[in-house]
């Protein structure tokens, strides 16, 4: 092969991509790069310039270069009409010539330039073949995601063995130190979720980005098909795989240290913690109007310090729906009943300390779609030569609820071509599966909308399922004070969590 790499750079000579087609190293090609602007001879008007090693073949393109690198023994109009057709797919991808817009479209670049490449660069390739080639998931990123998918196994494997080990000792030393009272129901039979500590998935850290052959400038990847080249969306993304798998994941500060993730809420557990979680299971169909909506919700209190142990806590319910409750058999349902304050049946009796204890719980059921936080609209319309093109949109209809890592995955038979898409998607060619994904939706976006088209028909496209998480309560059930039998208050920590246990549209 002559022709050694294809790059655009800035009129300094620094890399914004760069595609190797011969084994280089790193620090070679940022080397050739950097040297190219000295070798040019400033007032003449050249098209190509050479080294003792290389030739560089260039064309300036507003404020960047385009440029490639060949051996001395290429044929230099050969090249020439090369450097032509690889300066030509550019704006197809990047409509300013702003070195941002270059970043941002790299991948785009690198499968195009490798499309030139692999097409027979000597050949007249026309960009509409380079684009459809494009559009197409590329051989290295399905090796990219198997590869991926190995390594997040494997650690999470780990994972699950660290939280077995932590559950153990954990469920050791309660047993040493459990007080009497609520005995082995105090979880009213929610099952403790394994806490995965300190256990940071290392994996992440470790993932060879190698396999990818990553362009010598890292994009920061806003690639729309897929991110990479970004270790903190790559924790967070496997964080929430796990957590979408029922594991509880404390990520450490060094994880998620800089800056575009969001933050992890530090929830600072005083003596006394309370946790407020919903769990939402929704079964919709297609055509509008639901099978199942219910709510399941719980309050579990968490005294590490046995100084508080008689205390008290009023909770708050402002909902209009018509939620049924429940306490534990050890509370005061009287003192509940009359002034929705939380506290032992026999008031000299102390909370268990250093265990999770449910104390309140509670379920909602609805038929109403209005009462769904999230409304998911999918319709395909079969166009009649095997495929359909498919419209699917969300409706935020609960606007005090913040919704957030929202993941709504459809079932797909075939490559989807996507023309529109708010957020993000991802198309994973084994599972068979398109997921959209938005970071968050709130009031200020309630509405949202992908369009793509896909081989199949139209009931190919479910069952969808969605995800989502929010730190808002679904039933408006709030802690609103924690306090000591004589109504000295007392400092507390509080958490909400509203997340869906299972989202489907049949
Ligand atoms: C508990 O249920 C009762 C009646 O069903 C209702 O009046 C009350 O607001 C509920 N309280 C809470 C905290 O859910
Ligand atoms: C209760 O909280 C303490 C301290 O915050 C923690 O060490 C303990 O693991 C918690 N217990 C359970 C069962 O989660
Ligand atoms: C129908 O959809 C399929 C799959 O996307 C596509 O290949 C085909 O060209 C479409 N046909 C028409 C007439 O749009
Ligand atoms: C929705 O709005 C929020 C807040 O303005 C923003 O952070 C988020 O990125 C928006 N989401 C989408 C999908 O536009
Ligand atoms: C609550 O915390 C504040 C600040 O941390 C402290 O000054 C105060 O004494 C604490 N109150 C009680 C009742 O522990």
């Amino acid at each position: 092969m002559v022709l050694l790499a294809a790059s655009v750079t800035t009129k300094s000579g620094k890399a914004l991509v760069s595609r190797q087609f011969v084994e280089m190293t790193r620090a070679r090609i940022e080397g050739l790069l950097a040297a190219f602007p000295k070798l040019l001879s400033s007032g003449r008007q050249h098209t190509f310039v050479e080294t003792e090693s290389v030739r560089y073949v260039y064309q300036p393109m507003e404020k960047l270069y385009t440029l490639l690198i060949t051996t001395k023994a290429s044929n230099i109009l050969e090249d020439l009409e090369t450097l032509r057709l690889f300066t030509r797919v550019i704006p197809d991808y990047c409509k300013s010539m702003e070195e941002s817009d270059i970043i941002n479209n790299a991948f785009n670049l690198i499968f195009a330039f490798d499309e030139i490449v692999a097409l027979g660069y000597r050949e007249n390739v026309n960009l509409a073949q380079i684009r459809t080639f494009v559009e197409m998931d590329s051989h290295e990123e399905k090796v990219y995601q198997a590869v991926r998918q190995t390594q997040e196994k494997e650690a999470k494997q780990k994972m699950k063995e660290k939280a077995r080990e932590l559950t153990k000792a954990r469920q050791e030393a309660s047993k040493k130190g459990r007080s009497p009272g609520f005995g082995s129901s105090s979880n009213f039979g929610y099952p403790p979720s394994p806490v995965v500590g300190d256990a940071a998935p290392t994996a992440p850290d470790t993932q060879t980005k190698q396999t990818y052959p990553t362009p010598s400038s890292r994009p920061t990847g806003t690639g729309k098909a897929m991110k990479l080249g970004n270790k903190n969306k790559d924790i967070d993304l496997f964080v929430d795989m796990l957590k979408s798998e029922g594991e509880t994941v404390e990520t450490t500060n060094a994880m998620k240290s800089s800056v575009g993730t969001k933050p992890t809420a530090q929830v600072h557990a005083e003596s006394v913690h309370l946790r407020c979680e919903e769990k939402i299971t929704i079964r919709a169909k297609r055509d509008g109007g639901l099978d199942s909506l219910e709510v399941h919700g719980i309050v579990t209190l968490n005294i590490s310090d046995e100084k508080y142990g008689c205390i008290r806590i009023k909770i708050d319910n402002q909902d209009e729906k018509g939620v049924q409750n429940q306490t534990h058999p050890n509370i005061d349902k009287e003192l509940f009943r009359n002034s929705h304050i939380i506290g032992m049946k026999n008031s000299a009796k102390p909370f268990p300390v250093n265990v999770d204890v449910g104390v309140l719980k509670w379920r909602f059921q609805s038929m109403d779609e209005s009462n769904v936080p999230l409304l998911i609209n999918c319709w395909p319309s079969e166009n009649g030569s095997g495929g359909c093109d498919v419209n699917i949109e969300y409706e935020l209809q609960m606007d005090k609820i913040e919704l957030s890592d929202v993941e709504i995955q459809i079932p797909v038979q075939g490559n989807p071509i996507v023309s529109e898409c708010e957020g993000m998607y991802e198309h994973d060619s084994r599972k068979n599966r398109l997921t959209w994904k938005l970071p968050v939706i709130d009031s200020s976006n309630k509405t949202g909308s992908m369009e793509f088209s896909c081989p199949g028909k139209a009931s190919d496209f479910f069952p969808i399922s969605i995800e989502f998480e929010s730190s808002q309560s679904y039933c408006n059930v709030k802690v609103t004070d924690v306090f000591t039998l004589d109504e000295q208050p007392v400092n507390y920590s509080s958490e909400t969590a509203f997340l869906t246990q299972k989202y489907e549209v049949v």
